[in-house]
């Protein structure tokens, strides 16, 4: 089929890429002229495992093409895809103004029968609002709108794409429908085929709920530290209850990244918005704070003061597998420290580059290494999970640290190991194998 993806950023490229590889003709559109320009050349503007070669692949195949100007794709497209960022506003609700623009900009351009596809995380209704608006602009237009809700993690985005859980199609034609099942032949996965407002709303449901579930898990995690219990054991045995499961029960210094925070907020303005007040996402928030609160108080407890303390922080990004710094807890992390006069030595595998345009990273100092970092460091932190972090000669950073204090917030290594190697060890949620001393 003919597909276009308005918007080329994480959602729209991927999504584009993964399309062209089982066999659509995808046409990508971005009004970042600069952008397109890059694509143009072979250059991917973001790491994301697997993704460069497939997007150099399916150009080298004329599968995939890029374009600046939104009415040849929606020109050149059966099915019109937006994938357009939806970001906060100060109060927490979404800003729909690049969704209302490109539904302006595509109305004249709409010359035959179009599916037009929300892929963008919306509120609901949103969907009612893109097919008033286009029908403002193009009375004539024939086309249906579709709430098409992506459930991609950044890290893992394009095995999430080629196998996905599930797919939504939120519709109210059968002309639509034949269409987007089309567009989904290739993939082997369930459809769950909705009304558009259920769709829209099922995504903000599952991000919320994933929060709700890592909030969960860091609340028990305190009080796995004031009892003594170990947060891994109690997330195991809930977690072997299918009714639950385990995943996302990794407790942590909280969660981060462009998705939760941001729809949690809009969850909440849309909920106070139709009268029915969501109190419970406020709780899950607050939690999320007071995780970093409580670990920051562990960092200054056995430091006593952080002026002029030199913390080695590993890893920057988000969470592992990703350059991505935005809202990363990460980030958040070294801010505090920075604030109470830590100087802070940062390495990350990947986000080297995002951090550097961060606006602290005058403040900070960027090493090659993991162990480069700990050399000289009073306290290491771990922020994100990366896998090789497991991997380092710890008697070698030992040796090299001033003070043998390790900050875990991720609970990446084994707290045994790492008293072996003589370090005071504190994990979060692990009390027994960590005392202080
Ligand atoms: C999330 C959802 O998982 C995707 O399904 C969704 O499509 C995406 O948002 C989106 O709305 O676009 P993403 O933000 O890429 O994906 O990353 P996650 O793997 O969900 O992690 C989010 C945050 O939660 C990270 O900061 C991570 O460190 C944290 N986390 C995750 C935990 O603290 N504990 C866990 O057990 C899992």
């Amino acid at each position: 089929m003919k597909l276009s993806i308005i918007g080329s950023g994480y959602v729209g490229l991927t999504t584009g890429a993964c399309f062209a590889e089982v066999g659509h003709e995808v046409l990508c559109v971005d009004n970042d002229e600069a952008k397109i320009a890059r694509l143009l050349k072979g250059e991917i503007p973001i790491y994301e495992p697997g993704l460069s070669e497939m997007v150099l692949r399916n150009v080298a195949a004329g599968r995939l093409r890029f374009t600046s100007d939104t009415h040849e794709g929606v020109r050149s497209g059966d099915v019109i895809f937006i994938a357009v960022p939806t970001p906060p506003q100060a109060d927490g609700s979404v800003d729909l103004s690049f969704i209302e623009k490109v539904a302006r900009e595509i109305a004249p351009a709409i010359d035959s029968y179009k599916v037009v596809v929300d892929k963008s995380t919306v509120p609901v209704k949103t969907g009612e609002k893109v097919a008033e608006t286009i029908r403002r602009y193009a009375p004539d237009a024939d086309f249906d709108v579709v709430s098409n809700p992506e459930f991609l993690r950044e890290g893992s985005a394009v095995a999430d794409l080629m196998q996905p859980d599930r797919i939504v199609i939120g519709v109210n034609s059968d002309r639509a429908l034949a269409r987007m099942q089309k567009v989904y032949e290739p993939f082997v996965a369930p459809v769950l085929v909705t009304d558009i407002n259920s769709a829209e709303l099922i995504k903000h449901a599952a991000n919320s709920f994933l929060a709700l579930k890592i909030s969960y898990i860091n609340a028990v995690s305190a009080i796995c530290e004031a009892s003594g219990a170990d947060v891994l054991k109690v997330a195991e045995g809930i977690g072997m209850d299918k009714r639950i499961g385990r995943s996302f029960l990794n407790a942590g210094i909280g969660y981060g990244g462009s998705c939760f925070p941001k729809d949690l907020a809009a969850f909440i303005a849309i909920a106070d918005d139709l009268g029915v007040p969501f109190d419970l996402l406020k709780e899950v928030q607050h939690i999320n704070t007071r995780q970093l609160d409580r670990f920051v108080k562990a960092i200054r407890d056995s430091l006593w003061v952080l002026q002029e303390k030199t913390i080695a922080v590993w890893g920057i990004a988000f969470k592992p597998h990703t350059d991505d710094v935005r809202c990363s807890v990460a980030v958040d992390l070294v801010e505090r420290l920075l604030a109470e006069g830590a100087r802070v030595r940062v390495h990350d595998p990947k986000a080297m580059d995002k951090a550097r345009q961060l606006p602290i990273a005058g403040r900070i100092e960027f090493c090659e290494s993991p162990e480069e970092a700990a050399t000289g460091a009073e306290a290491l932190v771990i922020a994100t999970e990366w896998p090789e972090y497991g991997q380092v000669d710890f008697a070698a950073v030992r040796a090299a640290m001033q003070a043998p204090l390790v900050f875990d917030g991720r609970n990446l290594l084994d707290p045994l190991t790492m008293k072996r190697f003589g370090f005071n060890y504190r994990g979060i949620g692990r009390a027994p194998a960590l005392p202080l001393s």
